[in-house]
Order: C-alpha cells, then sequence, then structure tokens
C-alpha cells in the first residue's frame, strides 16, 4: 500500500477510532509496510477492545515479539489461548520464554540498578558497593545494634565466630508497618558490610506465566551468586513465601519450594551470600521459611521514636529554605507513630502550602515549625491500622512468643495513648 494510501487511513482511523475494522486494516497495512512499532499501537488497541480476529493474535504476537514487546507478545498468546487457538501457540510460547530468559540474563543489570526514586541511593547499573549505610538510617539503635551483631560482624570477625563455632549464615527477616525503613534498613546494611546490594521485588518475580515465577526467582539468586558476596534483599517476603497451608495454588507452593532450595543451598554453599527479606505480614509468611538457616532472625522495625523522627525530619527538610527556623524536634514530639514515610509527606503538604503561598504574594516563604505542625494534623499516621492488625495477632491467634517485641512495643504509652483499646 502506498504512503499515502496508509496516510489517509490514518486519518479515517484519526477521524473514527472506533471502527476497529478500519483500524485493523490500517494495522495490517502498516505492519505490511515494515511499519511494525507503529503497527502494534494500533493492534493494542484492537486487542484491548476484543477487537482482534483471532487467526490474526499469533501473527501480531510474533510482531511484538520482534519489537521487542513481551508484554504485547503475552497478551496475544493470552488471548489466543482464550479463543481456542491451537496451531502456533506452543511454538510463539518457546519464543517468549526464551526471550524472557534472555531478558533474566540482562535484567540483571535491571536488578542491581534498583533505587530508582529510591532516595536510599544505590548502585547504578554496577555491582557496586552499597553507599546507603547505617548513618542515613536515622534512630533504630536498638534495631542496627542487632543486625550489626547478626549480619555485620560475621563478616567482619570471622575469626571470632570460628573461634567460638558459630556459624554465619542464615538469613534476616525484617517486619513491621509500612514506610518505617526496613526496605532502607536492608540497604544500609549492604553498605556497612561494603557489600553490593541487590533489590528483588515481587514484581521482578511473579508472573502470571506458569513457571516463570520460580525461574525468576532462581535467576535472582543466580544473580547473586554471580556477583559474589552481597545482600540479596527478597522484598514483600509473604507474597513469595505465602503460607502454604493458605494456599490452594500449586503454583505458589512450587515458589515456596524454590525459595527453600535456595536458602538451603546458601546454607551449604557459602558463597558469602547474605540474604535478608522484609515483610508486612510475617503471619501469612510459610513457617518452613522460619527454620533455622533460613530466616531464623526475625527481627521487628517498629515506627521510628522520637529521636528517630527529629532525625528523619531532618534530613528531608535539610535542603529546604527555613532561615533556621524549623524545630524539628517539636515536631518529632507530635508525630507519634507516623511512619518514615509518614513525616515525608507532613514536609510535602507543609511546602506545598509554602509554594501556594509564593504564588500568591510572590516572595520565597521558608519553611517553619506551625507550617509543619499544621500539616503533621492532617496526615494521619499510616502505622496505626498495622498496629492494631499486629495486636489482634499477638493477643488472639497465640503468638505472643514469635512477636514478643511487637507485644512489648504495644505496651509502651506511646501506643497505648493512641490505639483505641478493646478492638
Ligand atoms: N529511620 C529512617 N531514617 C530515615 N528515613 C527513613 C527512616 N525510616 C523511613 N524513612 C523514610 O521513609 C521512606 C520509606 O522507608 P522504607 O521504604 O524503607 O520503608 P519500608 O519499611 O520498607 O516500607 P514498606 O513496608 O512499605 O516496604 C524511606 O525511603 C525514607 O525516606
Ligand atoms: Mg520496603
Amino acid at each position: 500500500m502506498s504512503e499515502e494510501r496508509i496516510e489517509s487511513l490514518r486519518r479515517a482511523v484519526e477521524a473514527s477510532p472506533d471502527d476497529t475494522m478500519l483500524r485493523l486494516i490500517l494495522a495490517e497495512a502498516l505492519l505490511a509496510a515494515d511499519l511494525g512499532e507503529q503497527s502494534l499501537l494500533h493492534f493494542e488497541v484492537l486487542l484491548q477492545a476484543r477487537a482482534l480476529p483471532a487467526e490474526s493474535l499469533l501473527q501480531v504476537g510474533g510482531a511484538a515479539l520482534e519489537a521487542d514487546r513481551l508484554d504485547l507478545a503475552r497478551a496475544c498468546l493470552e488471548a489466543a489461548r482464550q479463543a481456542g487457538v491451537v496451531e502456533g501457540v506452543a511454538a510463539l510460547q518457546r519464543r517468549v520464554e526464551d526471550r524472557l530468559a534472555e531478558r533474566s540474563g540482562a535484567d540483571r543489570l535491571r536488578v542491581l540498578a534498583d533505587g530508582a526514586g529510591d532516595p536510599g541511593g544505590g548502585p547504578d547499573g554496577d555491582a557496586g558497593p552499597e553507599s546507603t549505610t547505617f548513618a542515613d538510617v536515622g534512630g533504630m539503635t536498638e534495631v542496627k545494634k542487632l543486625i550489626h551483631r547478626m549480619v555485620v560482624l560475621p563478616r567482619s570477625r570471622p575469626e571470632l565466630f570460628a573461634r567460638y563455632g558459630r556459624r554465619a549464615g542464615g538469613g534476616v527477616l525484617l517486619y513491621g508497618p509500612p514506610g518505617c525503613g526496613k526496605t532502607l534498613l536492608a540497604r544500609a546494611t549492604a553498605g556497612e558490610c561494603g557489600l553490593p546490594f541487590l533489590n528483588v521485588r515481587i514484581e521482578d518475580v511473579i508472573d502470571p506465566y506458569q513457571g516463570v515465577s520460580e525461574r525468576n526467582l532462581h535467576q535472582a539468586f543466580e544473580t547473586a551468586r554471580a556477583v559474589g558476596p552481597c545482600v540479596l534483599f527478597l522484598d514483600e517476603l509473604d507474597g513469595l513465601a505465602y503460607a502454604r497451608h493458605k494456599h490452594r495454588g500449586s503454583e505458589a507452593r512450587r515458589l515456596v519450594d524454590v525459595l527453600l532450595q535456595e536458602l538451603d543451598a546458601i546454607g551449604s554453599d557459602n558463597t558469602g551470600l547474605t540474604v535478608m527479606a522484609a515483610t508486612n505480614a510475617p503471619w501469612d509468611v510459610d513457617e518452613a521459611m522460619l527454620r533455622p538457616g533460613r530466616f531464623d532472625r526475625v527481627v521487628f522495625v517498629p515506627p521510628p521514636d522520637e529521636p528517630a523522627r527529629t532525625d528523619i525530619l531532618r534530613v528531608h527538610t535539610a535542603e529546604l529554605p527555613s532561615q533556621g527556623t524549623v524545630d524539628t524536634g517539636a515536631v518529632a514530639a507530635r508525630t507519634s507513630l507516623f511512619s518514615g514515610a509518614d513525616l515525608r509527606a507532613v514536609v510535602e503538604r507543609a511546602v506545598d502550602e509554602l509554594i501556594e503561598e509564593s504564588l500568591r504574594t510572590g516572595g520565597e516563604p521558608p519553611l517553619d515549625t506551625p507550617g509543619l505542625l499544621a500539616a503533621a494534623e492532617r496526615v494521619r499516621p499510616s502505622t496505626l491500622e498495622w498496629l492494631q492488625r499486629a495486636k489482634a495477632y499477638v493477643e488472639f491467634a497465640n503468638q505472643s512468643e514469635r512477636y514478643e517485641d511487637v507485644a512489648a512495643y504495644l505496651r509502651t504509652r506511646e501506643v497505648r495513648r493512641r490505639l483505641p483499646k478493646g478492638e
């Protein structure tokens, strides 16, 4: 088809975007004219509108694969299956899987380059040592001490541990309410050890295609082994290792099995891999994960206490115009049970007000304590819900032994003041 005719088709589609037949003709013309990427845009619209004929699905899937649009390729594959297409499905599936496997290899960099948008800062695509350290984590003295003893010391003074026959190994599971620094702390642990930090997020692993999640998880460990001594961090462990007894699907069970195998292998091969994990829902994590040599050290990361909040506020306000008028301590005193992330939200709200004011007056109003306190009034601590849930587990699920730290924390004045009784 000539360029002119394609152009007029394009205009026709613009004029009647809902005419799927017209769009299909355009998409096919674009594909035939070697304009694959443009054609895919239209094919995708058609696919979403369920207006892509079954006989075209595999062809479009193939074109998507060529263009490295794996997501679209898989969507086509899925649609083809649903439409009862048989011939060619297995072949395309294989091609998609091969590409995925290749990607996992290339993804090594993506996994390593984690931290985009994460203020913790991190390795930028290379597997260099992590630069965040405990100094970047406000407060949390107790937790830091614990991790120092459990993770950092066995690495820096192996002879001491050998002398007493104490084996290093076994992973650390951090748990607690959202936004309270679990990820930050894991990253900082890598920094303290002078090791690279590999962040494995749940979305890097979980995949609706059968067998792919397991392979992704295995690949994450392979990558870590290839990097050498490092801290491998599994975020949202409950999502990866959801309690098997609560599960009907065999898919999730297989994922738990893969994770157990990988963890047990570390125990025996001594590759210098330190595994850390985090979860908001430790009670949903499969029990088998918590056996010796696996995640046998379970550490509660509570909401920041007052000194920690002062610290966190200082970090988040340091760069703002303030004329030295901000009393972070006063704000910390009024923000009990606020998570680190909540505190950041408080600062952001106060800043929004300043911007409004600046727009009105044309000046550059400085950040001040009343502004922050007013903002704090309007932010509800996001840890409450979690603490409420934890309370139920500790009190009623006969889990008080395992969650002793939580129980102790729930008994503190700070919590009792804010957590309604008897719920
Ligand atoms: N102790 C802290 N010191 C400094 N900043 C903190 C601290 N705790 C939390 N923050 C801030 O809050 C942000 C969120 O923390 P982080 O992502 O580590 O929480 P999390 O416990 O992993 O939360 P989630 O359970 O939602 O994954 C951090 O990026 C940091 O800006
Ligand atoms: Mg996190």
